[in-house]
C-alpha cells in the first residue's frame, strides 16, 4: 500500500485505487468519530424544563433547590425563569419589579440575556410581570417557538445544566421551555387533583416531540408536598408509581414540610435555610441522579 497521509491531505496518489482513498478517508472519520466521543459524551449539557400546568405543584421550589445541589455537585447551573409571576428570581433573592433587564427583553428584542451570576452559587436569567406583555407581542414574532432556544444557545456552552421554570399554563411560554429544553421533569402533587391534567401535560410534551424537539425525553416525575401518613397520600403515591411508571422515572417523593415555605420567604435553598433537614438529603440524591439521565 502507498503510504500516505490523509490528515495532513498530502495524498500521493500514484498507484492508489479510488477505493483505497474512500477506504482510508472512511477509517479516518471513524477514528475521528471515536477521539470525540468521550469528548462529546462529557460536554453534553442538560436543559432542563420544570413542567407541569397546575400552580402549586412545586416546579419553582424544585428547580430552585436542585439547580442549588447540582451547583454543590460542582456543575455549572443556570436557572432560567420564563414565568411572568417570577417566583424563582424572587426565591433567589432578587426583587423582580426593580429589575430593569428580563428574559422578555432576550425574547423579544434579541438582547443577551441578563445574566445575574453567583446567586448561592447558581447563575439565574430573572423574569418579572413584563414577561406577560412579551406573550402577546411573542404572537407576531416568525418561528417563535425557536426564540427560547436561540437566546440560550451563546451561553449554554458556559453550563452543565439549564433549569428553566415553567409558568403554570400550557402556553407560549412552556412550548418555548419545551422546545429548548432536552429534558423535562414534571413536579406533581400527591393530591387527589394530581392526575387531573396529567393527560393534556403528556400530551403537551408528545406534541412538542413529534412536530418541533424529537430529542426531548422525560427526565422524571417528582412527586411533591407528600402526606406519608395519610390514605390519600398514600393512594396517589401508588396512582403516580403505577401509572407513570411505565413512561418515565418516579423519583423519591418530598414530603410537605413547613421549611419549604420558610426557606422560600428566606429566599434561599433549604439546603442553606435549614441544613439538616431530611429533605436535603432527597434532593442531593435526585440532583445526582440527574447526572445520568
Ligand atoms: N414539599 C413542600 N412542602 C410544603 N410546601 C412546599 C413544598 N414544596 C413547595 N412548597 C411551597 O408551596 C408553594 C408552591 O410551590 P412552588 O414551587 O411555587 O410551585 P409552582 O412553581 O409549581 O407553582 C410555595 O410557597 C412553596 O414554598
Ligand atoms: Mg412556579
Amino acid at each position: 500500500m502507498t503510504s500516505r497521509s490523509v490528515i495532513n491531505g498530502t495524498y500521493a496518489t500514484i498507484g492508489v485505487d479510488k477505493g483505497e482513498i474512500y477506504r482510508e478517508a472512511l477509517t479516518f472519520i471513524v477514528k475521528l468519530t471515536l477521539v470525540a466521543d468521550p469528548i462529546l459524551a462529557v460536554t453534553v449539557r442538560k436543559i432542563i424544563s420544570f413542567f407541569n400546568q397546575a400552580g402549586g405543584t412545586g416546579k419553582t421550589t424544585l428547580a430552585q433547590n436542585l439547580g442549588y445541589q447540582l451547583a454543590q455537585r460542582q456543575h455549572r447551573v443556570l436557572l432560567v425563569d420564563i414565568d411572568p409571576q417570577a417566583s424563582l428570581t424572587a426565591f433567589m433573592g432578587l426583587e423582580p419589579f426593580e429589575l430593569k433587564q428580563t428574559i422578555a427583553d432576550s425574547l423579544l428584542k434579541d438582547a443577551p440575556l441578563p445574566i445575574h451570576h453567583n446567586l448561592h452559587g447558581v447563575d439565574l436569567v430573572p423574569s418579572n410581570i413584563l414577561l406577560s406583555a412579551a406573550e402577546v407581542q411573542l404572537h407576531s414574532v416568525i418561528a417563535r417557538e425557536w426564540r427560547l432556544k436561540q437566546a440560550l444557545s451563546p451561553v449554554q456552552g458556559s453550563y452543565d445544566f439549564l433549569l428553566i421554570d415553567c409558568p403554570p399554563t400550557l402556553g407560549i411560554f412552556s412550548i418555548l421551555s419545551l422546545v429548548a429544553s432536552t429534558h423535562v421533569l414534571i413536579p406533581i402533587q400527591t393530591h387527589f387533583k394530581a392526575f387531573l391534567g396529567v393527560e393534556l401535560l403528556l400530551d403537551s410534551i408528545r406534541q412538542v416531540k413529534e412536530r418541533i424537539n424529537p430529542a426531548l425525553a422525560i427526565a422524571g416525575v417528582v412527586p411533591m408536598m407528600h402526606e406519608s401518613r395519610t390514605s390519600q397520600g398514600k393512594v396517589i403515591l401508588d396512582g403516580i408509581n403505577e401509572q407513570l411508571g411505565v413512561i418515565a422515572t418516579i423519583f423519591p417523593a418530598i414530603p410537605r414540610a413547613i421549611s419549604f415555605a420558610d426557606a422560600s420567604m428566606a429566599r434561599q435553598p433549604l439546603a442553606i435555610y435549614d441544613p439538616k433537614h431530611p429533605s436535603v438529603q432527597l434532593l442531593s440524591s435526585i440532583a445526582k441522579n440527574l447526572e445520568s439521565i
